[in-house]
């Protein structure tokens, strides 16, 4: 089939459009970033995504990736823009309703009945009461008989997120027309995972409930992380207790200083957000999201008044193989401390980069141990795997003692005072 990817050199777009290209589908990435395409259609990658590359390379000789600033004459019409979250937590749904218009004015003049295919996450309703009359004024025509409606979300996480997409646990669909919602499952026919057919909003939700049930298991077992801290008791062998129960599963039950990321921030806000328009008060929400934060505040509590000393911070990005900070506990940890006067010397394999956007006059160190070098106190942020190495010897360095891990990475002989361990 001819697919086009709007938005697509951005994170989803682009990993969508390179997994059904290597289906041998022909995909059109289009997207207003010029210089991104340019790069694209060179073998370049506008996202880090370990095999993309690998991947671009073999489409592009293929010939069935091109890259396009207008939509071509396509089987479907794929919306994968960005919802940035809006101070209240809502999603800010402007480059949807942009796309949409450039859609409904793209397929006025067609005579083919193209389905559009929205793979941003939106919040329920969305497709149904932005996407749709949009399209339709726009282009005079009428959702499920001259072009089709579907939302089918993503559930990638970033840095496996070719992976995730080749391999899905489901497939969702929803459709606001039956004729779509086959073409869209004829699209997936020969992906692994369960193909499930629902309604717009159905699949709306799915997105959210899922990702907000992830942050809950998440802040609820750093609950339980913070009590056994108390009690003395192993986290990590309470974690694998629970996880024997195959309803609770062993996934996401690392306890820690929480999480960041572009996603569950934003999407578990966005959901409480509707949940506030509609009436309703979601307080295990509010309570997923308050405990996520407060554990970075009890990470610094941990470490105590920090004024004119020098802290090692191991580990920027907001989780390991990424250069994304987007969310990151170092970021407001970072903050507080510069806040308080303390100097700040951070280190991280990937993320230095980026992190300079945000706090462009903190020390940067070449290496953990150049780090750890001057340092009155180290914590450590992210489980790069390459802290693992770091000895005791490392550590002796410093000019203090005070280790505290957020996340459980360090050999146990370092000692390390962890946050829920
Ligand atoms: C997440 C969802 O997993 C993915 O399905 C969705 O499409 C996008 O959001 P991502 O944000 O890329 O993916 O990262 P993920 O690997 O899920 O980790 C999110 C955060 O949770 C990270 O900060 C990670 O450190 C933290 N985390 C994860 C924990 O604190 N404990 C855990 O047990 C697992």
């Amino acid at each position: 089939m001819r697919i086009a990817i709007v938005g697509g050199t951005g994170y989803v777009g682009f990993c969508t459009g390179l997994g059904f290209a290597s289906k041998r589908h022909d995909v059109v990435l289009i997207d207003l970033n010029a210089k991104k395409l340019a790069g694209v259609r060179e073998g370049r990658c506008p996202v880090y995504e370990p095999g993309a590359a690998e991947i671009l390379r073999k489409v592009l000789d293929q010939g069935n990736l091109t890259t396009a600033t207008i939509i071509p004459e396509a089987d479907i019409i794929l919306l994968a823009v960005g919802t940035p979250s809006l101070p209240d937590g809502g999603i800010n749904v402007t480059q949807i309703k942009k796309v949409s218009e450039t859609i409904g004015s793209t397929i006025k003049t067609w005579n083919t009945s193209p389905v559009i295919v929205v793979k941003s996450t939106v919040v329920p309703g969305t497709t149904e009461t932005v996407v749709k009359p949009i399209v339709e004024s726009t282009s005079g025509k009428h959702a499920g008989t001259d072009f089709g409606l579907v939302m089918n979300p993503e559930f990638l996480r970033e840095g496996v997120a070719l992976k995730d997409f080749l391999n899905p646990d489901r497939i969702v669909i929803g459709e606001y027309d039956k004729r779509s919602g086959d073409l869209v499952a004829t699209l997936y026919k020969d992906f692994p995972g369960t193909l499930m057919r629902t309604s717009l909003a159905a699949a709306e939700m799915i997105k959210y409930a899922n990702n907000a049930f992830l942050a809950t298991k998440i802040s609820f077992i750093n609950e339980i992380g913070n009590l056994c801290k108390r009690l003395g008791i192993d986290i990590d062998e309470v974690a694998k207790g629970i996880a024997l129960d195959k309803r609770i599963a062993p996934h996401f039950l690392q306890s820690g200083v929480g999480y960041g990321g572009s996603c569950f921030p934003k999407d578990v806000a966005a959901l409480a957000s509707l949940a506030k328009q509609n009436g309703y008060e979601p307080k295990l929400l509010n309570e997923v999201m308050a405990l996520n934060k407060r554990q970075r505040r009890l990470l610094l509590d941990r470490l105590g008044p920090m004024k004119g000393k020098r802290v090692a911070v191991l580990g920027l990005a907001f989780k390991p193989n990424t250069d994304d900070v987007r969310e990151s506990p170092a970021i407001d940890i970072i903050g507080d401390l510069v806040n308080q006067g303390a100097s700040v010397v951070a280190y991280d394999p990937q993320a230095m980069i980026t992190m300079k956007q945000v706090f462009p006059n903190i020390l940067y160190a070449q290496t953990a141990k150049e780090a750890l070098q001057t340092a009155d106190a180290c914590v450590v942020l992210t489980d790069w795997n390459e802290f693992k190495e770091l000895t005791i010897e490392d550590f002796t360095q410093m000019h203090g003692t005070q280790i505290i891990e957020g996340r459980r990475i360090l050999k146990p002989e370092i000692n390390a005072d962890g946050l829920c361990w």
